[in-house]
């Protein structure tokens, strides 16, 4: 399953949903193609003329839109905000007075910041998936409205991991990284970070 396949099982018929960074409106053609209507944003004004001289579907509403400016209140229900970084992420909420049912992230950095930024701003983790993508590891997070309490292990390395054999391969991948990092610095979060994945691995023996 690649990421834009993830995503779409995470989707049901009836959501209302906005792609927010859509390039090139992947998510909504293959709603489209079971006859679900969505809106596809991009900032880019240029990635937008180019989806719609490629795509000509009356289910697919494709806007530019810096985040969710261009965006309005009852459009949508479902936000899903994949490929860019996770403080981008955090600005376009920061940047809207709309509020979501659900929000679906695949961001390439910082998932400690964006779990426990998003809990600020009432949104928390209901499951996460690893994905692996031409040998690269990608981390989905749905989150779903409210506030919770992470563990310091929840925060670094997320919770309710849908595929647990693809999370042990994750956590092995991230091990190795911060192992090979440890040998170069006296940094203590490295060596506690180490030791976090290796509880977390413990456990999942
Ligand atoms: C790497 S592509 C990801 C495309 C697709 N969502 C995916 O996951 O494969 C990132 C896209 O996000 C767009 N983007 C970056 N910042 C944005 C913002 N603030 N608002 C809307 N789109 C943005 C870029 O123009 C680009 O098309």
């Amino acid at each position: 399953m690649n990421r834009i396949e993830a995503i779409y099982s995470y989707i049901d018929l009836e959501d209302k949903v906005v792609d927010v960074g859509c390039d090139q409106a992947k998510l909504s053609l293959m709603l489209a193609s079971r006859n679900q209507k969505s809106i596809a944003s991009d900032i880019s004004e240029k990635v937008i003329k180019r989806a719609k001289s490629d795509i000509n579907n009356p289910l697919i509403d494709l806007r530019v839109s810096n985040g969710l400016s261009n965006i309005n209140e009852g459009e949508a229900d479902t936000l899903v905000l994949s490929g860019m970084g996770s403080h981008t992420i955090l600005d376009i909420l920061n940047n809207t007075n709309l509020r979501f049912k659900k929000i679906l992230t695949i961001s390439n950095n910082h998932h400690n910041i964006l779990r426990s930024e998003m809990n600020k701003i009432n949104y928390k983790v209901k499951s996460e998936q690893i994905i692996k993508e031409n040998n690269k590891y990608y981390n989905l997070i749905y989150f779903e409205e409210g506030k919770t309490k992470y563990t310091n292990s929840e925060l670094l390395l997320g919770l309710n991991h849908k595929d647990e054999s693809l999370y042990k391969e994750y956590l092995y991948y991230l091990l190795n990284k911060y192992e090979t990092i440890r040998k170069k610095t006296d940094d203590n979060r490295i060596n506690n970070m180490c030791i976090t994945i290796k509880d977390k691995l413990k456990l999942l023996k």
